[in-house]
């Protein structure tokens, strides 16, 4: 067989293969090693996976990659993000430092609708020109798929921007992204005190624009999934508004996300359970029986502990129960200029082992195959398995482990997306 490319002689090839889409409970403390590994691609797509000795005798490759004491594994998938913004709020930073939290920061009037107010004011080109180094910096610590929201222009106009902002991104950024229409962040200073009236405007007047305009763009023929979120919260949106809102986007078809329990414990799982959401992300606070009921679903558990480092805190989420209690679980960044300004997988990894005991394993499989899942993608990417997109990474280490074990470098030597080498 005849193919473009062949790494080979991997000290470690890690596939995170899941023929069922994703793994959960035990599953998910089993990375698939093959030492002394190979992966074949032809075009953009993995054509054969296994022991180097078998490759090399099986195959011809337009070109070899010697990949001796190197790891080769999937690329990242960053399932929550709100990377597309401007503006920055270093000075919010500096307050809570001083004693102020973020929901104190966010009742004022700043927090978020600070950053509404940097985006209403931003053009597309100056949405694209900030937000692409940092797409940049992902790619370069290995993120090869994001998804990303919308929810700093929050009125129909700036909302479409934010869309046409992270199209216009897509297309000339090596990253794939996935978009999420999230209207729902907060309540805009417009609609203070009136937040029935906002969601109202978000389903009679934003999601029927927003679902046209997605039907008219090229994610719509690529059948990339369209999503819709709501930050279900206090002084956000409660049960039921956050339901309607959901259940409006639904009806037009985009999929089911949600922010659940990052602060207060409202009941926001069992909705998104009830509503069948793809994920259901933060799960903070999430009280037992709530944690058991979405073990037990098909939703997508996402866990975002840059955030609690971030704030300072030493409260994370319950991951390990989660995952023994058999939910999908995943890893997300939440890059976003307020609650996470961070750009990387590996180190939201290194916290999640640290801090939530999760293995390395388990890790991995939340920042690959698990988080592919949760952005409806884990029939093209996020393991290494052939008829999957070539997105891979060679990492400067001889075990996986050492993604997690260390922390604040970066061990990501080469990318490659769709096949092309890209770093
Ligand atoms: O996921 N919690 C709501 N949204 C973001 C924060 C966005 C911001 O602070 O700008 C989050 O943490
Ligand atoms: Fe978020």
């Amino acid at each position: 067989m005849n193919v473009d490319l062949l790494i080979h002689s991997a000290a470690q090839l890690v596939t995170c293969a899941s023929p069922n889409g994703a793994r959960r409970g035990i599953a998910m403390s089993d990375v698939g090693i093959i030492q002394d590994g190979a992966v074949a691609v032809q075009g953009d797509r993995i054509v054969a996976v296994g022991a180097s000795g078998d490759l090399r005798a099986s195959m011809t490759a337009a070109r070899q990659i010697d990949a001796a004491g190197l790891v080769v594994c999937p690329g990242f998938v960053d399932p929550h993000t709100h990377v597309v913004y401007a503006g920055h709020r270093v000075a919010e930073f500096e307050s809570r430092i001083q004693g102020k939290t973020y929901m104190e920061i966010m009742a004022e009037g700043g927090g978020i609708l600070s950053t509404v107010r940097s985006a209403r004011a931003a053009s597309l080109d100056q949405l694209v020109a900030e937000s692409r180094p940092r797409l940049d910096t992902m790619l370069a610590l290995g993120t090869t798929t994001a998804e990303v929201k919308t929810g700093y222009g929050l009125d129909r106009n700036s909302e479409l921007r934010m869309l046409q902002t992270i199209e216009a991104l897509d297309q000339t950024h090596t990253m794939d992204l996935v978009p999420t229409f999230m209207a729902a962040h907060a309540v805009p200073p417009e609609y203070r005190g009136r937040a029935s009236d906002y969601v109202d405007l978000i389903i009679h007047d934003m999601l029927p624009a927003v679902r046209d305009w997605y039907v008219s763009s090229q994610w719509y023929g690529e059948a990339t999934p369209f999503f819709i979120d709501v930050f279900c919260e206090d002084n956000a949106f409660d049960v039921g508004q956050s339901r309607r809102i959901l259940q409006a986007g639904a009806a037009l078809g985009l999929r089911v996300k949600a922010h659940v329990d990052e602060f207060t414990a409202l009941g926001g799982v069992t909705l998104g359970v009830e509503l069948g959401a793809v994920s259901l992300d933060h799960l903070d606070v999430t009280r037992a029986d709530e944690a058991a009921a979405l073990a037990a679903s098909d939703t997508a558990a996402v866990i975002m502990p840059a955030v609690n480092f971030n704030l300072g805190s030493t409260h994370f989420a319950d991951a390990r129960a989660l995952i023994d209690a058999g939910a999908v679980v995943a890893l997300a960044t939440d890059i976003n200029p307020g609650s996470s300004p961070c750009p990387s997988m590996p180190l939201v990894m290194a916290i999640a082992c640290r801090y939530q005991r999760l293995l390395p394993a388990e890790a991995l499989i939340a920042s690959t195959i698990n988080a592919a899942y949760a952005v409806g993608l884990s029939d093209q990417i996020g393991s290494l398995e052939p008829g999957k997109q070539a997105d891979m990474l060679l990492i400067a280490a001889p075990d996986y482990r050492y993604l997690m074990y260390e922390f604040g470098g970066n061990l990501i030597r080469h990318v490659f997306k769709k096949g092309v080498q890209v770093i």
